[in-house]
């Protein structure tokens, strides 16, 4: 019973583990994120060690004392009082233990301080604020800010200064450097850092409320060169592009019904309007608040009804436009792209 129920428990807790929504949890590409993995690893072969080894004396005990015709009523002397196997008992636990905390206490340690307040200069720094139901990036250099997607330097520590602002979040990106809670009235560092370029998934990973879910994020690792270009193109106060006729009329519409609460580079000075996403450069993202891909007609379907995709998002309903405005609104949002990086792949990396 035990033995065949374990394949299945194991082949259960590896689909769980490795990602089946999209999120690698098993494969760090960064040295953060690697250092954590190597603690997961020495506690899982541990455990491993344990379970094994209670397995192996359950099975022999099982053999050993089973009930033959010459052992009928014969009831075995317990072990109680034996020091030696109490001393021994006791001890082996103290020192897995200890060999889980030794690693563990220096690692703490050592990423604590890699996100250290004081050890900032040299490192990108990235304000991040967790809201019901999305993520907020700002960089301070540049007062660039983006929801749902995290542009970082490949090569380069990254410093990612966690805020909330309404209930308590959890930023996790598994495969670049772990968890860190988003707390209100609270700033809590993490230390992000990617090997090679790419797109990699991460999400929320404390209950937030309906959404929670659905409050997902995507970091994108650039060369250096890249995220250079990459920024440069969302300061641009200006889209140098022609806007079709459509995307011009819905530039109209966005803007009698969607700036009080969403900016937009070129639509006014401010970089944030209410409690609502960016959408510069929103024609380079995947996914319509992480739940939809990026589609005319999604965009269309989020507009809407977006409560029917992400319940609980503060996005009330525009169903009262006209079917043509929303239309040209999609038109307009899916024209928000960014000059001079158009064609540049994202890598597609679980997304
Ligand atoms: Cu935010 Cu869960």
């Amino acid at each position: 019973m035990f033995r065949r129920g374990m394949p299945v428990f194991l082949l259960f807790l590896m689909a769980a583990l490795s990602g089946c929504s999209g999120i690698d949890v098993l494969d760090p590409k960064g040295p953060a994120a690697r250092e954590e993995f190597g603690l997961f690893q020495l506690t899982i072969y541990l455990m491993l060690l344990v379970l094994a080894t209670v397995f192996i004396l359950f099975f022999y005990f099982l053999w050993k004392y089973r009930i033959t015709p010459e052992r009928k009523n014969h009831i075995p002397n317990g072990p109680s009082g034996n020091k030696k196997l109490e001393i021994t008992w006791t001890v082996i636990p103290i020192v897995i233990l200890i060999i889980i905390a030794i690693p563990t206490v220096k690692s703490t340690y050592h990423l604590s301080e890699a996100a250290d307040a004081k050890h900032l200069q040299g490192k990108t720094v990235i304000e991040v604020t967790a809201h019901q139901f999305w993520w907020e990036f700002h960089y301070l250099d540049g007062d660039i800010k983006t929801s749902d997607v995290l542009h970082i330097p490949t090569g380069e520590d990254v410093v990612l200064v966690i805020r909330s602002d309404d209930t308590i979040h959890s930023l996790w990106v598994p495969q670049l450097g772990g968890k860190m809670d988003a707390v209100p009235g609270k700033t809590n560092r993490l230390w992000v850092k990617a090997d090679e370029p790419g797109s990699y998934e991460g999400k929320c990973a404390e209950l937030c409320g309906a959404a929670h879910a659905y409050m997902l994020f995507t970091v994108k690792a650039e060369s250096k060169q890249d995220f250079q270009k990459w920024k440069q193109a969302m300061q641009k106060k200006e889209s140098g592009k022609q806007k079709t006729e459509s995307a011009a009329a819905g530039e109209k519409v966005f803007k009698k019904n969607c700036l009080s609460c969403h900016a937009v580079n070129g639509s006014g000075e401010t970089i944030s309007r209410g409690n609502a996403p960016n959408l510069t450069g929103f024609a380079e993202h995947d996914r319509i608040a992480s739940v939809l891909p990026n589609t005319k007609e999604n965009i269309v379907k989020w507009i809407n009804d977006p409560k029917k995709y992400k319940p609980g998002t503060e996005m009330p309903s525009f169903k009262h436009l006209s079917a043509k405005e929303k239309e040209e609104l999609a038109e307009y949002v899916q024209s928000l792209g960014l000059d001079g990086i158009s064609g540049e792949g994202d890598g597609g990396h679980g997304s």
